[in-house]
């Protein structure tokens, strides 16, 4: 697919007219980028969410993950693919009741502001409000991404110690530049109202 033509994805889409009728409303509908899939990931995605996940790393922009961890939680990992290639990758944790996280989010270069990051964090909120969660939180470099979707900025330590309490194990610690940011289902229908 072209450069161009892939502009035409999700946010463009809905923008330029994708629409549906509900309740009685007419809102408008991400649609996905012509031949890319929002699925659950599986075992053959593995090593491509750990190179593309290490590459932002690479970069201090997220934290490097080991193929032992991302095995371990791979039932997490929501990814956008384009038949055989992994374009992005994203991860919903559950800590306790009713704290769940976000991680391990990453767009590949090419396919940023296209809307694939918005849709796998809908895909991980759908499913945190499927298993009963109403609050989710990511500690994040790019706050203001997630502020666009609805979450709002928290001092980390308005999270529940278990979120800080295991930051000494991070390697960014006591460094750490990360902010976290917060998601309950009241902002949620905030934003929908808005949008
Ligand atoms: C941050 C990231 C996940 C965003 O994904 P994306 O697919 O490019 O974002 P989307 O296209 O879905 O953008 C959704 C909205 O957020 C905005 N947005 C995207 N990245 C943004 C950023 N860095 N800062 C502010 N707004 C941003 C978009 O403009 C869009 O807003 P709009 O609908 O009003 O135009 C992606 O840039 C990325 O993977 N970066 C490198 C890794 C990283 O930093 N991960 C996050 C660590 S927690």
């Amino acid at each position: 697919m072209e450069i161009q033509e892939r502009a035409k994805c999700v946010k463009h889409a809905a923008r330029s007219g994708v629409l549906e009728k509900s309740g009685g409303k007419t809102a408008a509908v991400d649609a996905p980028c012509p031949g890319v899939m929002i699925r659950k990931a599986r075992i053959p995605d593995v090593g491509a969410i750990q190179q593309l996940v290490n590459h932002f790393a690479d970069n201090g922009e997220m934290l490097h993950r080991p193929l032992s961890e991302i095995y371990e939680n791979l039932r997490d990992y929501f990814v956008a693919v384009e038949g055989d290639n992994l374009l992005a990758s994203c991860a919903l944790h559950i800590n306790w009741e009713d704290l769940v996280e976000i991680k391990a989010l990453a767009v590949a270069d090419k396919w940023q502001r296209k809307g694939l990051g918005k849709q796998l964090i809908d895909a991980c909120l759908k499913e945190a409000r499927e298993l009963g969660l109403t609050t989710v939180y990511a500690l994040t470099s790019k706050p203001e991404f997630f502020e666009k979707l609805g979450f709002r900025r928290v001092q980390v330590s308005e999270l529940p110690n278990k979120v800080w309490g295991e930051c000494f194990r991070c390697v960014k610690f006591p460094n750490c530049d990360e902010v976290a940011v917060v998601y309950s289902a009241d902002s949620a229908e905030d934003v929908n109202r808005a949008g």
